[in-house]
């Protein structure tokens, strides 16, 4: 079957090109720059990554942004503090905090200490709740991308089965909800799947939309997917790797060699979900400035 690519890269900068617009807009009718900070604790190699790609996208849009490293060894009330502050600085729209944290570090407790009106991840319980009953709230980045590319690509999703693997709350939960929800993407039906799940490949062969954001490179082989399937590969497992420079590659939760002649759409890695999880903060840091009407 011939299959076509969701370019995530492609639909991430026609979605830049319209946040700077607004940003413009913004600029013209004397309000400021949209202004997203990041709290990076320690130093691991993924963190460091998507934190800086999270960075070099605000200056690309021209939001002002401001990265926050701190040690590995910080202390819980440390970060709290630092939380507080930025919940109370005027000029901060929104901002995150890179997860994972250390394991000394209450992370539950940390996104608890965000204002929820500064929580452009979307991972405040007052978000959260906000999202289960259909309310505006701010979307987690990576399901709210995956939305977008769906819309863009005019994937229709409207009493299809959906198989989500992985059940995290930053992506497998909200997006099962998001797609079973009564809008456009949604009105599917959703099947999550997990490490427990008996018979998964039975499952995941029912599948029109198999979502795969387990963590688990090269998890999904065809024997796992129907012919005619829309794959979205969520994975990002950094591997050594003697042909990059950096000496890692990221790898998908797919075989996409195996698998991508079985689809009719499915997203590479990289380049398919991973930047459009950027644009999407973007778009919740864009949207908390206009709420906020600074
Ligand atoms: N770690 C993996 N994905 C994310 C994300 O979307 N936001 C934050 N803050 N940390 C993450």
């Amino acid at each position: 079957m011939a299959y076509q690519i969701i370019d995530g890269k492609m639909v991430s900068e026609h979605i830049k090109l319209q946040i700077a617009e607004a940003v413009k807009q913004r600029l013209a009718s004397g309000l400021k720059k949209p202004h997203l900070a990041a709290v990076l604790v320690g130093n691991d190699g993924g963190s460091e990554t998507y934190v800086g790609h999270k960075v070099k996208a605000c200056a690309q849009v021209g939001f002002d942004s401001t990265l926050i490293r701190m040690d590995e060894q910080v202390s819980e009330l440390e970060l709290l503090s630092v939380i507080g502050d930025l919940n109370r600085n005027i000029d901060i729209d929104g901002f995150i905090v890179q997860l994972p944290l250390p394991k000394h570090i209450d992370e539950q407790k940390i996104i608890e200490a965000i204002s929820p009106e500064k929580d452009v991840d979307g991972f405040h319980p007052v978000n959260v709740g906000k999202m289960v009953i259909g309310l505006p709230s701010f979307l987690p980045a990576t399901p709210f991308g995956i939305l977008e590319l769906l819309k863009y690509y005019k994937i229709d999703t409207s009493g299809k089965h959906v198989v989500v693997l992985g059940r995290s709350n930053i992506v497998g939960t909200p997006l099962a909800l998001l797609l079973s929800r009564k809008s456009k993407p949604g009105d599917a039906t959703v099947t999550i799947c997990h490490s427990r799940t008996k018979n998964l490949s039975e499952i995941t062969l029912q599948a029109d939309i198999l979502i795969a954001a387990l963590g688990n490179p090269e998890f999904v082989g065809a024997e796992m997917v129907k012919d005619g399937a829309v794959v979205i590969d969520v994975g990002t497992t950094r591997v050594p790797s003697q042909e990059t420079k950096s000496g890692f590659r990221l790898k998908g939760d797919v075989l996409f060699e195996e698998v991508a002649p079985k689809c009719s759409y499915i997203t590479p890695v990289p380049g398919g979900v991973g930047p459009m999880t950027i644009v999407s903060l973007l778009k919740n840091t864009l949207l908390a400035a206009d709420i906020s009407k600074k």
